[in-house]
């Protein structure tokens, strides 16, 4: 009689999970109701990512190592967050960014038209956790012969390709006559990489703020 029952109970259960099975199925499907975040375009690497990496590779860019002198240029705290298309967060993202110093020279021996300047670190790196956030300290971007002011970003995600775009900055003249940030056809794909680099309130020393989050689709190619 138990052995009876207790198999009468397993296929009532059975009977009614699979009753919720379809129900279930759908609500799970991504984005059925949710609204999606705007996909972060991605961007051409360029040809100036390090071809030797810093001493120091952490995010603070103003210094490297124990440097006294801290690098020329905007004082910046960059930040943001990576996001998969629901706005879940990404942890275990190695996030790299990497930008000409306040003369516009990248960290790369081929970027000779003009003398680096040296207290610059040029590139950081920075692993997220499990709030997906990332945070920087570096300078405003300056603009270089042919290009606009921006930001390279790469995420390293285990598993996927590497996958780069440029962050840019609202307001900046320039950014309209730049052809790589033109190729941005979309607007939304626009507005999804041009960041306010706004003052930091309560700085006294004229420090700015900039956040950029960035959504990666859920396959590797996007
Ligand atoms: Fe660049």
């Amino acid at each position: 009689m138990t052995s009876m029952n207790s198999t009468a109970t397993r296929y009532h259960r059975r009977g009614f999970l699979l009753r919720l099975a379809p129900a279930a199925a759908f609500f799970a499907l991504p984005g059925a109701f949710a609204e999606e975040l705007v996909r972060t375009p991605r961007q051409a690497e360029g040809p100036f990512y390090p071809d030797h990496l810093p001493l120091d590779t952490d995010n603070d860019l103003l210094m490297v190592n124990d440097a006294i002198t801290p690098a020329v240029g905007e004082i910046t705290h960059l930040s943001g967050r990576i996001l998969d298309p629901r706005g879940a967060p990404l942890r275990n993202a190695l996030v790299e960014i990497w930008q000409v110093d306040a003369h516009g020279v990248y960290l790369h021996s081929r970027d000779t038209h003009a003398a680096r300047e040296k207290h610059f670190q040029g590139f950081g790196r920075f692993l997220t956790g499990s709030t997906g956030e990332y945070y920087f300290r570096t300078i405003k971007p300056v603009a270089y012969p042919g290009r606009t002011r921006h930001i390279h970003f790469a995420v390293k995600l285990k598993g996927r390709e590497k996958w780069t775009t440029q962050c840019y900055v609202k307001g900046e003249p320039l950014n309209e006559r730049d052809g790589i940030y033109r190729a941005l056809t979309d607007p939304k794909a626009r507005a999804a990489v041009t960041v306010d680099f706004a003052p930091l309130p309560g700085s006294r020393i004229g420090e700015l703020a900039a956040r950029f989050d960035i959504v990666l689709g859920l396959t590797p190619e996007q």
